[in-house]
């Protein structure tokens, strides 16, 4: 259903996705050995070495609303497709990470393409053969090789991580967004936690109580009070 386009490099995937896109194709996956310019969200670096995977799904979208529960799709194919593969027990943050014992394996970025038609690009970052990272971001990532200390068929897991998306889009074609997001919280790393939000208009301290029927994240903060978060960082206090 998907055809996979392979390169050695590219600046980021997610741009061969849009240039696929505005050439009118789709259903389709690119994947990268490695990128130059990988980014993630609000603009920041994607390390994107060789070692890691680096793919993008383009899918024709009727509604651009809808696009967050691919995110929650994308999240939980890939903590599947990591423990069918490495036994790991991986958990999705909100909104768009995948943790293996509290560190980052993978990050999601999905963004639009509106032209005459509109499309989604879910670009997918997970880290499998890296034997470590740079200073910065070292006690907050890991990845297959640094949890299990074996190597592993990048190939293999992308294949992985698209039976378990097809999968789940099929509850998304039927707009069976319940599911979705039920299937999201069994894997929650996020709920029942005491967390900090950082939003783009402001912090929110409080207990990670729910999601809601539209992928939000809802607050209780410290005075009593429900918080819906639509966007933002989230961090464990
Ligand atoms: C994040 O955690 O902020 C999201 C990171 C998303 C990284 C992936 S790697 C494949 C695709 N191409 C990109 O440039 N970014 C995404």
């Amino acid at each position: 259903m998907f055809k996979l386009y392979n390169f050695k490099t590219l600046s980021s995937t997610n741009d061969k996705a849009k240039y696929f896109a505005d050439k009118g194709q789709n259903n389709l996956v690119v994947i990268a050995e490695k990128q130059e310019k990988g980014r993630g969200r609000f603009g920041r670096k994607w390390s994107s070495e060789s070692g890691g995977l680096y793919m993008t799904i383009l899918l024709k979208e009727e509604n651009l609303e809808n696009i967050k529960y691919l995110t929650f799709i994308a999240a939980v194919s890939v903590a599947k497709a990591i423990k069918k593969i490495s036994k790991l027990n991986s958990k999705v943050k909100w909104p768009n990470d995948v943790m293996v014992n509290d560190k980052k394996i993978c990050g999601i970025l999905t963004e639009t393409v509106s032209r005459n038609e509109k499309y989604a690009l879910i670009g997918i970052g997970v880290n499998i053969n890296q034997k470590k990272f740079s200073k910065n971001i070292a006690n907050k990532a890991t990845s297959l090789k640094i949890e299990t200390n074996k190597n592993y068929n990048i190939k293999n897991i992308s294949r992985k991580i698209m039976k378990e998306f097809n999968s789940l889009y099929n509850y998304y074609n039927k707009k069976n967004y319940n599911k979705i997001i039920n299937i999201w919280k069994k894997y929650s790393h996020t709920l029942g936690k005491s967390i900090k939000v950082k939003t783009l208009s402001g912090s929110y301290i409080g207990k990670a109580v729910d999601i809601d029927e539209n992928c939000n994240l809802i607050l209780r903060l410290n005075n009593g009070r429900i918080k819906k978060i639509v966007e933002g960082d989230i961090f464990v206090v």
